[in-house]
């Protein structure tokens, strides 16, 4: 099926879905970076799982930001060609990891996550029966960063658990 094809499947207008694909596809750049320097960085008590957990969402958000940009170019639109445009771009900004201790790097990310889960279920509810494989795309992106919330909660509670006693 060629572009056309495609855009008739969209029953909403394509553009306005690449608008909203491009800022997540900055928000996930961004969050892959604030993952990614934020293990080369922190410091502190179980440092060690802290950083084994940030490199797989790092990794997890770079997969994101692939998937994203696949479905931009299905839809006949141009992923952000330039890092400069991140920062415009982006709703859920960037958080630069200044303080290395590991509540506060934890904390930064937690709060990354809870803007990505709204990012993308906003994406849902405006797809919804207008246009199924952004929909769908979305759906699947959205349980990842739901699961990234949960990981990141559970060292949190580790953490205040071994401080504890
Ligand atoms: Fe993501
Ligand atoms: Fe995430």
């Amino acid at each position: 099926m060629g572009l056309s094809g495609r855009r008739l499947l969209v029953d909403i207008d394509a553009d306005e879905v690449i608008a909203l694909l491009n800022k997540a596809f900055a928000d996930e750049w961004l969050a892959y970076y604030q993952y990614w320097v934020g293990a080369k960085v922190v410091k502190g008590p179980m440092k060690e799982s802290v950083i084994a957990e940030l490199l797989q969402h790092a990794a997890d958000e770079l997969r994101h930001a692939d998937m994203v940009s696949n479905r931009i170019i299905q839809l006949g639109g141009t992923p952000l060609l330039s890092p400069k445009e991140w920062m415009e771009h982006s709703n859920c900004g960037y958080d630069t990891p200044v303080d290395p201790y590991v509540m506060e790097i934890l904390r930064q990310n937690v709060d990354g996550e809870r803007c990505a889960i709204g990012v993308y279920k906003k994406l849902m509810d405006i797809t919804k029966d207008k246009d199924v494989v952004t929909y769908e795309m979305a759906l699947q992106i959205l349980q990842d960063e739901v699961e990234h919330e949960e990981d990141l909660q559970a060292l949190q509670e580790d953490f205040e658990m071994m401080m504890k006693r």
